[in-house]
């Protein structure tokens, strides 16, 4: 039985994913929350493909841990830039410090990401979940984008989420003053706006070699809400854990991204693993996605830095 389109999302998520034997010697990759879960898998995977990776963590013991391994399994170079998210002060300093570091960026993974049951406010005043899954992002890119149009070919990966068709998103209330914050739909906000600003980057980015595409990583086991109460925490560990999958798939299909050939003009898409896939319909508003990254440049200080 055929799906509705709407639908074709579950018998994707049943499709074998794509897989590359492509290595990435020589290639300086950017990842970010790569302590844990998909961004740990992702790390290994590129490591084992022979890249140069730089991890964009916020914890520096736990960084330390994770540049140790891949170093000692893969003997590639791993090198660690710290700044917390919920800070875009913090994500500034970061992309200076790749900047000043990396005279080449081939590949930026933007993968870091937090789902709250409950509504918090950065020290920026941006509700937290949008400050880290969509701002801290879009910072980044942003500020990377010249670094990585003069490493062209270049590729940019979001790791989004199926959460995206949860909605949530109101320009008019990003930081949920007038509604009652519900955790899956802050977390549908936060990946709809960064699903947005992937098609409005993509055609900026047209014919410089550097593409953009997002993805969701599978439904996977990884500490993703572990911050909430205990009852999320019970409910993820012994209920949802079974169902979910080994995050290596997620990693796996990062890679296939970052290094196959195919991939080197697709740009502008939305993957669920490595199956291209149709987002829900209101992350495809090109009209709201222009003024969302007109905000998104005031949220971000970008519009007054020049
Ligand atoms: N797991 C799933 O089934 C699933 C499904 C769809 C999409 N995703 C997406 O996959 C991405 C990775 O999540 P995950 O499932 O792997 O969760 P995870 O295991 O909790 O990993 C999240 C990563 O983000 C980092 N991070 C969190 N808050 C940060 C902050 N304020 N500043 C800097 N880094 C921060 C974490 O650092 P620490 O290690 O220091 O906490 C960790 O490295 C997210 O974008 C998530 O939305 C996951």
């Amino acid at each position: 039985m055929k799906l509705p389109e709407e639908l074709q999302f579950i018998a994707n998520a049943r499709m074998v994913p794509k897989t590359t034997a492509t290595r990435m010697d020589g290639r300086t990759c950017v990842i970010t929350g790569a302590t844990s879960g998909v961004g740990y898998q992702a790390a290994r995977r590129l490591a084992q493909g022979g890249a140069h990776i730089v991890m964009v963590c916020r914890n520096r013991e736990k960084a330390a841990r994770v540049q140790q391994d891949l170093k000692t399994i893969y003997g590639t170079d791993v090198d660690v830039v710290l700044a917390d998210f919920t800070q875009l002060a913090n994500v500034r300093e970061a992309a200076g410090s790749l900047l000043a570091n990396y005279p080449r960026i081939d590949v930026l993974i933007n993968n870091a990401g937090v789902h709250h049951t409950r509504r918090t406010l950065t020290g920026d005043g941006n509700e937290t979940v949008f400050a880290v899954n969509h701002l801290a992002s879009f910072l980044l890119t942003c500020l990377l984008v010249r670094r990585l149009i003069q490493s062209a070919p270049a590729r940019i990966i979001q790791v989004n989420s199926q959460g995206h068709r949860f909605g949530g998103l109101d320009l008019d209330d990003l930081t949920w003053e007038r509604r009652r914050y519900k955790g899956l739909q802050g977390y549908g906000a936060s990946k709809v706006a960064q699903l947005l600003t992937v098609w409005e980057l993509a055609d900026r980015l047209e014919g410089t070699g550097v593409t953009i595409n997002a993805m969701h990583p599978g439904e996977v086991r990884t500490n993703i809400g572990m911050n909430n109460g205990l009852l999320y925490r019970w409910y993820q560990r012994y209920l949802l854990w079974w169902i979910l999958k080994d995050p290596v798939i997620s990693g796996n299909a990062i890679y296939y991204l970052a290094a196959a050939p195919e991939m080197a003009q697709v740009s502008g898409r939305f993957f669920n693993l490595t199956i291209d896939e149709k987002p829900a319909a209101h992350a495809l508003d090109r009209p709201l996605g222009k003024r969302l990254w007109t905000i998104s440049e005031e949220l971000t200080g970008l519009s007054t830095a020049g």
